[in-house]
């Protein structure tokens, strides 16, 4: 921002100048501050290679925002379908997953839901529990589909570019220089939905089949806590796989990639379970603890929800190979489409979405609900479709089997009585008082922020109106707890947990009510330059039942989990609240 203002006085300067050699002076400097900050800014290296791209789509249709508000940040996002880049898919690794021909060379038509009277209902079902003959229907399709040429956009091979498109940012946003990205943001689960609307559409069109539907991986589930079998075979199979994950090995929700200790499958169960709780309930009280952070035109600040930080992201890696870099297939997001227990794995995360808009409020943001994207349909048309559009699971004519959802009833316990631990608790407070010099005396850990490589416990103050209005037991406000710039250096997995008024660090672990949420990311998809996240965890329900909601201060733990958190580093901590 700055070298622009400066670039504009000096235009100024300019202007006013009646002497040749100053206008060619200063359009020297000019040009030098416009280059500099376009190297600064870009948000992607993909954007550094390619320079400008053209950036604004002709639009002739009425009805859809372009970009002519000088308040251009609120207006919804949308993707220039002519900025199609090469993109780094994982660090080191430049790839070009864009369509073969131009877009904008097809017509657009505007989406259209099914019509109810006429569209039978897609019903979803557990992928454990699939008869032979769904079985050899999907085969079928998929089998079908990857024999398809890559010209046509129905192909496997296409299905898997464009979700490589759009976790590489390989589009710019329409104006801006930013690209279209639909991980760590809002837009993760509503993509994900239209991606697999439009997948599952175009399967079940190339087997005559209107019912056709994609099964789900009930991962959260204990009957679906393996890799269902089906996926071992055919057209199902992917060798770029880790096979000691294999069933019956119990997938691991909380992946931390390097763990000697092996649960048993019953410790592993009931770890998912807790992890599940947690980030299907407690720590996912409003839209963006769940859904993650705003995502508008022009801004980027990474803040992925609940279940797309876990066990989304662990699942991809922990399913991926250990001999490829990144873990590919699945552990890299630029590839993990190739593996058909991709789709099996985000109809999921969908079910889940689904199940929490039954009981909470999401997202009414216009720029949210009027951001666009496009996809092409079973008819090979190029659709046109809004977020607004696939809110509602019966309007987009499919909907789940129903299964027990057996993490509701998992909500962890505290590691030791609330007692005891409070009167820790009051014994640290004191040392704190009486020790001034305490390793962090606030939140903030100063200019040189700090690395993750231990881990680290320091204290946090409340807002006053948290702790004084639970103390009235008026509990009408979230209280959020904000791991800032976090910036991931490393080229790795990376995950690190969180916990509040540990007692006892040895027993660490997300069956127990301290722990509060972890962090999972996976590399790939930013350019590693810009890449500052978020990580915000609800904490109120937790906090009471550790009895520690009326509290002035709280203890915070954070827990390097894999040895990549050493290039990671932390701005700072702090406590926010909001309604819910
Ligand atoms: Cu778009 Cu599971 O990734």
């Amino acid at each position: 921002m700055q070298s622009r203002e400066i670039a504009r006085s000096s235009m100024a300067t300019s202007l006013h100048s009646t002497d040749p050699r100053k206008w060619i002076l200063s359009l020297i400097t000019l040009t030098c501050i416009l280059g500099a900050s376009l190297f600064i800014d870009p948000p992607s290296i993909g954007t550094q290679i390619l320079g400008k791209l053209n950036r604004v789509v002709p639009d002739g249709l009425t009805g859809w925002s372009v970009l002519t508000s000088p308040n251009w940040k609120i207006q919804p996002l949308a993707v220039n379908l002519s900025s199609c880049h090469p993109a780094i898919g994982r660090p080191g690794k430049l790839v070009n997953c864009c369509p073969p021909r131009n877009m904008l060379d097809d017509p657009i038509s505007d989406f259209e839901f099914p019509d109810p009277d006429t569209t039978p209902i897609r019903v979803r079902r557990f992928a454990h529990r699939l008869d032979d003959d769904y079985i050899a229907k999907y085969e079928k399709a998929l089998s079908i589909m990857k024999s398809l040429p890559h010209s046509d956009p129905r192909s496997f091979t296409r299905q898997v570019e464009i979700h490589c498109q759009y976790c590489t940012g390989s589009f710019l946003q329409q104006g801006s220089d930013f690209p279209v990205r639909v991980h760590r943001n809002w837009l993760f689960f509503p993509w994900h939905r239209m991606f697999l609307y439009f997948h599952e559409r175009i399967l079940g069109s190339l087997i005559g089949d209107e019912t056709f539907a994609l099964p789900f991986w009930g991962w959260d589930s204990p009957d679906g806590m393996t890799l269902p079998e089906l996926y071992l075979n055919g057209s199902f199979n992917d060798h770029r796989r880790d096979p000691s994950h294999y069933p019956p090995t119990v997938v691991d929700l909380n992946f931390k990639k390097l763990d000697p200790t092996r649960s048993t499958p019953e410790e592993q169960i009931r770890l998912n379970l807790a992890l599940m709780y947690n980030h299907m309930v407690s720590g996912a009280k409003t839209a963006e603890l769940f859904l993650g952070c705003p995502y508008k035109t022009g801004e980027y600040e990474e803040c992925p929800g609940t279940i797309e930080r876990a066990p989304h992201n662990p699942l991809h890696t922990w399913l991926g190979s250990p001999d490829i870099d990144g873990r590919e297939d699945m552990g890299a997001f630029y590839v993990a489409a190739r593996d058909p227990i991709f789709y099996a794995h985000h109809s999921n995360g969908d079910r889940l979405w689904g199940l929490w808009s039954e009981t909470h409020k999401g997202f009414d943001d216009p720029a949210f609900l009027n951001s666009y994207t496009y996809f092409y349909d079973e008819t090979l048309r190029l659709v046109r479709i809004r977020f607004s559009d696939v809110m509602e699971m019966d309007k987009l004519r499919y909907r789940y089997e129903e299964i027990e959802n057996a993490w509701v009833a998992a909500r962890p316990e505290p590691s030791v009585s609330p007692r005891l631990a409070r009167r820790e608790i009051r014994k640290r407070e004191r040392e704190r008082e009486g020790n001034v010099v305490l390793d962090l005396p606030s939140s903030r850990f100063g200019p040189t922020n700090r690395v993750l490589d231990s881990t680290i416990t320091i204290p946090i103050d409340r807002p006053r109106e948290v702790w004084y209005s639970n103390r009235r037991n008026e509990k009408e406000r979230e209280e959020i707890l904000v791991v800032e710039g976090i910036d991931v250096k490393a080229n790795d997995y990376v995950k690190f947990d969180v916990y509040i008024n540990v007692v006892n660090s040895t027993i660490l672990s997300p069956i127990y009510r301290e722990f509060v949420g972890t962090f999972v990311d996976i590399p790939g998809g930013t350019s590693s330059s810009k890449k500052r996240t978020k990580l915000q965890l609800g904490i109120s329900e937790a906090l009471e039942d550790l009895e520690a909601d009326q509290d002035r201060t709280i203890w915070v733990t954070l827990v390097p989990r894999t040895e990549s958190c050493n290039q990671v580093t932390v701005d700072g901590l702090k406590i926010n609240y909001t309604e819910k």
